[in-house]
C-alpha cells in the first residue's frame, strides 16, 4: 500500500501465491490498483516493480497477471515492469456492467538475471 502524507491511499498491490496449486510454489500472482487521481504518473508501474523485486527474495521463479485487454494502462504498466504478453483468453471474463471481455496473461520469469 502506498500513502500519501495525511495516511490517505494512493495505490494498493498485491503478491498471491497461487495456493490452489500447491505443486507450484514457485509461482504467484501480482495485482495492483492506483487510486483515479493518481493514474498516470508512474505509480502502478513503480507499484509492479517493487512486487516484482518482493517476489524475488522470497524466490518466487514467475509472476503473473490478468488483466482486460482493453485496459491499455495496466498492460503497459506491467509490460514497462518486464512483464510480457503470453496468451489473450477470448470472452474469459463476464461482467454485469460490461459483459463478456478478453483478458491478457502476463508473466515474467524471476530466473533471469
Ligand atoms: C492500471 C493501473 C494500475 C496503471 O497504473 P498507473 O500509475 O496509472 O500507470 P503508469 O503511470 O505507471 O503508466 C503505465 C503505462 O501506462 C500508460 N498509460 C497510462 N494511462 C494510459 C491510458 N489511459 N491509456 C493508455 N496507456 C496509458 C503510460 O503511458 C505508461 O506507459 P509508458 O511508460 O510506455 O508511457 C491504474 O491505471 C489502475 O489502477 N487502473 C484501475 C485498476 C486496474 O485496472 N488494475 C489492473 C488489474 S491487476
Amino acid at each position: 500500500m502506498r500513502r500519501d502524507a495525511a495516511g490517505n491511499p494512493l495505490a494498493w498491490g498485491s503478491l498471491a501465491p497461487l495456493t490452489i496449486r500447491p505443486e507450484l510454489p514457485g509461482v504467484a500472482e501480482v495485482a495492483v490498483y492506483v487510486t483515479a487521481s493518481m493514474r498516470g504518473r508512474g505509480l502502478g508501474t513503480e507499484l509492479i516493480t517493487a512486487l516484482a523485486a518482493e517476489g524475488r527474495t522470497r524466490a518466487f521463479s514467475y509472476l503473473y497477471a490478468v488483466v482486460y485487454a482493453r485496459n491499455r494502462a495496466s498492460v503497459a504498466a506491467f509490460e514497462q515492469s518486464g512483464f510480457v504478453p503470453q496468451i489473450v483468453l477470448p470472452d474469459a471474463s463476464n461482467r454485469p456492467d460490461t459483459g463478456w471481455e478478453d483478458v491478457v496473461v502476463l508473466m515474467r520469469s524471476l530466473r533471469e538475471s
